[in-house]
């Protein structure tokens, strides 16, 4: 046999992985996981909160006051919806990916508006577009309360039938309208 033959298949074949081996892999894997996970909900749920909704931007500030007299907040039994109860549609997968979007878009905006050029008027209507009925039906469970007056029955029943296509057609500024302190 020639000394200096060089066994080609010899090279690239490779001991099989110890039971050690894999077992660190799977472990660290799992940490992985676990941290990026952790991180990302932690994040997710930080910015989502009312505190982080109203606090980081100067845009949020007057949709902020206006929500602290409003019947979702100042409530008689004391009742609070949060910012993200409404303007996250409901489901994981449905709120990452509204969120993530309305998060750059926020961001971009942030970066690009100058105080006067805030337009409340206009994101009302993108706010409208993007709020869900199904969000406030999570709550709004029961569209027929018992006591309930012809008027309310009737609408209700008209968006239950697929008549009208969201709570927001009738319920208009609901939450951010100017009222006397
Ligand atoms: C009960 C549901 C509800 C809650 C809670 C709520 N919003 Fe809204 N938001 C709306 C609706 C509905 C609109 C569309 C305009 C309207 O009808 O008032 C809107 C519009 C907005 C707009 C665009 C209009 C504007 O004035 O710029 C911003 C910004 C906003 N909300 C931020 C917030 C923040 C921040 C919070 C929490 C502090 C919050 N919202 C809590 C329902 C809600
Ligand atoms: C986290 C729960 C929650 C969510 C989400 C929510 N609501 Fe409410 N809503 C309440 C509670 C609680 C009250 C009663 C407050 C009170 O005691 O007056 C209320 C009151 C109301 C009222 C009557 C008071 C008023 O201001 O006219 C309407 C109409 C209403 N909600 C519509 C909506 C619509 C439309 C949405 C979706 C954009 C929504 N709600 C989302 C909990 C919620
Ligand atoms: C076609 C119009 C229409 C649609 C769509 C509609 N509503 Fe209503 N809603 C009404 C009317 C009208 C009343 C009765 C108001 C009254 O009696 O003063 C009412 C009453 C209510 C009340 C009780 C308000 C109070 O002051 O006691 C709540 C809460 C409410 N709606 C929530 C919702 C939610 C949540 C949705 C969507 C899932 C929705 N509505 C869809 C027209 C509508």
């Amino acid at each position: 046999m020639d000394e200096n033959r060089l066994d080609i298949d010899e090279g690239f074949r490779r001991p099989a992985p110890s039971r050690g081996q894999i077992f660190a892999i799977v472990f660290l894997t799992g940490i992985g996981l676990s941290l990026f996970y952790g991180l990302s909900t932690l994040s997710f749920h930080y910015s989502s909160t009312n505190k982080f909704c109203s606090s980081q931007c100067h845009e949020m500030v007057e949709p902020f006051q206006q929500y602290l007299k409003s019947s979702h907040y100042d409530s008689e039994r004391g009742v609070v919806a949060d910012c993200a109860d409404c303007h996250l549609p409901p489901g994981e997968v449905n709120r990452w990916y509204a969120k993530v979007r309305q998060g750059v878009k926020d961001t971009v905006m942030h970066f690009l508006l100058e105080p006067e050029d805030i337009d409340h008027q206009k994101w009302k209507m993108s706010a409208v577009k993007n709020i869900r009925s199904e969000s406030c039906e999570r709550c709004h469970k029961n569209l027929f309360p018992s006591g309930q007056r012809r008027g309310g029955f009737l609408a209700h029943r008209a968006f239950k039938k697929g008549e009208v296509k969201s709570c927001l057609n009738c319920h208009v500024n609901l939450v951010h309208v100017r009222r006397e302190i």
